[in-house]
């Protein structure tokens, strides 16, 4: 039997109908028409490979995982809340200078899991950030660039206006 539930989604409002075995990501991909979180390479299985990764209430979670009946109340962020309408969130740029993107199955999850690690430390070390990283897989660019573009990310958003 399907339930109700009403949910913050990247700032709007949303109710929809969910069945007890859906996932969050299921949900968001086939009922609600965002496609930019991924099932990759784990199938969303058990989870692991973290390209579903969103927000929800300020912490990475994967989505392919948990059942989209547990976020009612609850404030979700998708990659397509990253951006403003001012253009791309620093995270994104930074990950496109940087060559941090190459198949792109993980970018989605990598960028929500560096985003929900800056909200809350903006100024992570090179562990710090492996540490947040370490249920997200890329099996193209070996990290480097990933945590270069966070670190860029990092300073850039640490940055006054203004300032140089
Ligand atoms: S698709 Fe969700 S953890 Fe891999
Ligand atoms: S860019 Fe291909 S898996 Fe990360």
């Amino acid at each position: 039997m399907s339930t109700r539930i009403s949910f913050i989604l990247n700032g709007s409002r949303v109710t929809v109908d969910v069945e007890p075995w859906e996932s969050l990501l299921d949900v968001i991909r086939k009922k609600l028409g965002l496609k930019g979180t991924k099932l990759a390479f784990c199938r969303g299985a058990c989870g692991g490979c973290g390209a579903c990764t969103v927000i929800i209430d300020g912490r990475a979670v994967y989505s392919s995982i948990l059942p989209a009946y547990k976020v009612d109340g609850r404030n979700v962020i998708t990659i397509e809340g990253l951006a403003s309408p001012e253009g791309l969130h620093p995270l994104q740029e930074a990950f496109v200078e940087a060559g941090a993107i190459q198949c792109g199955f993980c970018t989605s999850g990598m960028l929500m899991s560096a985003k929900a690690l800056l909200d809350e430390n903006p100024d992570p070390s090179d562990d710090e950030i492996k540490d947040a990283l370490r249920g997200n897989l890329c099996r193209c660019t070996g990290y480097v660039k990933i945590i270069e573009a966070i670190k860029l990310a990092s300073k850039r958003m640490r940055r006054p206006a203004g300032g140089g």
